[in-house]
Parts: structure tokens; C-alpha cells; sequence
């Protein structure tokens, strides 16, 4: 019998309509279009607005989409996996409350924190579903609304990240499709650099952490991004090396989305040009656990059967990783 790889099969994104653009951040916080777009390359990010809305608002939608566009039924979901930093509640998990949404009641479902890498850790986790031949159809799903967590008066954050959700779904090849490698890192002393500092069980949210603000986003930028430059551009080349794939072989680089200098640097490393970069951080800035997704999504039509991707990702932990894709159709 011949090998089962998981192949991505369909794949669908979700945007709110809110976007809040450079201009408006200037009159919220001492900052600038200039500084924003050459720093961070971001110009605009949507927003989720409205009373106790969450990250599964957006999953929602963009878990749905993907079963009309392969013409399943949530019924025949049987793993989803949510990968996400900013869960509806600590618990019960935002993917079982996905599947009680959409009605996918026959499918098991939990979710998974790796930060900005999530979805790359999900996908990898999702796959062995597939390969061990236990599972047809999993949906990997990375979702934030990272605007919970934003503190909208610190300027070095607030100007980075945006809500949305993507989602793909996993179903068996046995011609090679999907994910043939991946290499998945972690490191744990980073945590010090890009943390929620309150809101766990180390520091219960209380009066005090509220009034200091410990449940946002705290991040140190500049170590993060020395570690993020290095780090996703070594996880990317490795991955090529391991698997003998040039430049050339390589249609793709679908690069999580937390800086334009990072993810130049990064294809810059792997001798990539931008014409074969995915970035859409323009419009969306860092949507953590959206960002590939969201780029597989814009991109779908002009990918094609055959077609080499490699997802790479840098996050909070530290996390990282990359992951080898053989892209399994062609869209009409
Ligand atoms: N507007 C104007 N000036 C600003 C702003 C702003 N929004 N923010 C900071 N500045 C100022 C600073 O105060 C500082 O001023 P000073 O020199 O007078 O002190 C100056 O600009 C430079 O600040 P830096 O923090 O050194 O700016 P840097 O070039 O490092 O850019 C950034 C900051 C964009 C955050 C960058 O460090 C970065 O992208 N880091 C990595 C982010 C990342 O990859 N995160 C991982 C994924 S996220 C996750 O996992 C949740």
C-alpha cells in the first residue's frame, strides 16, 4: 500500500470588516504612518468589533466556508484543531465551541497554543492524523482576535496586530500531496521577551494586574525580532537542505506575518525573491495564528498542483518552525 501523506484540500479565510488604518492609530497613540510602514510594513488590520464576540466568531465563518467550498458537511469533521493565543475562554476550549457552532458533532476537538507558530504546530499535529490513516477529514483552524489583548495605549504593539481567522482541511493522498516535512522548534527561555504577563495560573487576573496592565500583550521588541530574523530564516533554509529542494524547486514562501523586515530577511536567506514571498501584512498586519492561512486563502488561485510551499513561522515560547508543503490541486 502506498504512503499516506495529509493533503491540504481546501482552504478559507475570515476577515472582520472593521479596518483600522495607520491614519487612525495616529489619533489614538504618538505614532506615525511613516514610522509604522517602514518599521513593520503594516498600513491597515481589521478589527473585531461588537459585545462578546471572540475568536470563534471569526472561526466560525471561516471554518464553514471551507466545508461549502469542498462540499462537505461539519458532520464529517472528525478532528478540528484551533490554534490560538487569544481563546474565547482559558476554558472550555474555543474548538469545541467551534464545533458546537458549526454542528460538527462527530468530530473531537481541542485546542492548541504555540503562539504566532500555531498554526504551523496544528498543521504537523493534524497531519499525523491523516498519515496514521485513523483520520479523512481534519480541519486545522488558527484564529485571534489579538485586539483583546492589545493595549491600545503602548505604540511599540498596538500598531501591530490585527483579528481574523483561516482554515484548512486535511484529507489523505496517496500520490504525495500535503505536508511532506517539517521541522518544529521551541525554546522556552524566550517567554521573558513576549509574554501575557497575567491571566495563568502563575498570576491570576486581579484588580492589580488589570491596573498594571498585565493582560496584554507584553513584547520586547528588538530581542524578538533579532531571534525571529535568525531563527525563521535557519528553519527555513535547514528545511530545504534536509530535503534537497534549491530556490528554484520552491514556488512559495508562505511566511508567518509579524514584520516585512523579518520575512524579507528571511527570503533574502533562502535565495528567494519577493515575487515568490506571500505578504499580505499590509492589510492585516499580525493576526498570530491567522497569518498563513490567510495567505494561503489570497493566494489559492495562483497556486498549482505540484507546487513546493514552505510555511515558516517565529512566535511567543520562542516557538518556530517550517514546514514543506506539495500543494495537491489546482483552482478553477
Ligand atoms: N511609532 C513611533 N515611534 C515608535 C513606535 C511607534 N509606533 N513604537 C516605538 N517607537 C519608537 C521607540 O520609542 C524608539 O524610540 P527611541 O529610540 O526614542 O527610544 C524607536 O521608535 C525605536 O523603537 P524600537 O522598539 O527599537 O523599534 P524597532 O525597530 O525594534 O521596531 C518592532 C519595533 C516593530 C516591534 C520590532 O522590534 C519587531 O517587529 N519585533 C518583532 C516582532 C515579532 O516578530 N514578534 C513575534 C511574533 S508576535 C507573537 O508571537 C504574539
Amino acid at each position: 500500500m502506498s504512503k499516506i501523506t495529509a493533503a491540504i484540500t481546501a482552504v478559507n479565510g475570515y476577515v472582520p470588516d472593521y479596518i483600522l488604518t495607520n491614519q487612525e492609530l495616529e489619533t489614538i497613540v504618538d505614532t506615525n504612518d511613516e514610522w509604522i510602514q517602514t518599521r513593520t510594513g503594516i498600513k491597515e488590520r481589521r478589527i473585531l468589533k461588537g459585545e462578546g464576540l471572540g475568536s470563534s466568531d471569526m472561526a466560525v465563518p471561516a471554518v464553514q466556508g471551507l466545508c461549502k467550498k469542498r462540499g462537505i458537511d461539519p458532520m464529517e469533521i472528525e478532528l478540528l484543531i484551533c490554534a490560538t493565543a487569544t481563546p474565547d475562554h482559558v476554558f472550555p476550549a474555543t474548538a469545541n465551541i467551534i464545533c458546537d457552532k458549526i454542528g460538527a458533532k462527530n468530530a473531537f476537538a481541542f485546542d492548541l497554543l504555540a503562539a504566532c507558530s500555531g498554526f504551523l504546530y496544528a498543521l504537523v499535529t493534524g497531519s499525523k492524523y491523516i498519515e496514521s490513516g485513523q483520520y479523512k477529514k481534519v480541519v486545522i483552524v488558527g484564529a485571534d482576535k489579538m485586539s483583546s489583548i492589545t493595549d491600545y495605549s503602548d505604540r511599540s504593539t498596538c500598531i501591530l496586530f490585527g483579528d481574523g481567522s483561516g482554515a484548512v482541511l486535511l484529507e489523505p493522498s496517496t500520490e504525495g500531496y500535503g505536508i511532506k516535512d517539517s521541522i518544529l522548534r521551541s525554546d522556552g527561555s524566550g517567554r521573558v521577551h513576549l509574554q501575557q504577563k497575567a491571566g495563568g495560573s502563575v498570576k491570576p487576573s486581579s484588580h492589580k494586574t488589570v491596573d498594571a496592565k498585565e493582560h496584554f500583550v507584553y513584547q520586547d521588541g528588538q530581542p524578538v525580532f533579532k531571534f525571529a530574523v535568525v531563527r525563521m530564516a535557519d528553519v527555513s533554509t535547514e528545511i530545504m537542505e534536509k530535503n534537497s529542494l534549491t530556490a528554484d524547486d520552491v514556488a512559495w514562501l508562505v511566511p508567518h506575518q509579524a514584520n516585512k523586515r523579518i520575512i524579507d530577511a528571511t527570503g533574502r536567506r533562502m535565495g528567494i525573491g519577493p515575487e515568490k514571498v506571500m505578504m499580505n501584512i499590509d492589510k492585516y498586519g499580525n493576526t498570530t495564528n491567522a497569518t498563513i492561512p490567510l495567505c494561503l486563502w489570497e493566494w489559492e488561485k495562483k497556486l498549482h498542483k505540484g507546487d513546493n510551499l514552505i510555511l515558516a513561522a517565529f512566535g511567543g515560547g520562542f516557538t518556530w518552525g517550517s514546514i514543506w508543503v506539495k500543494w495537491a490541486y489546482d483552482t478553477k
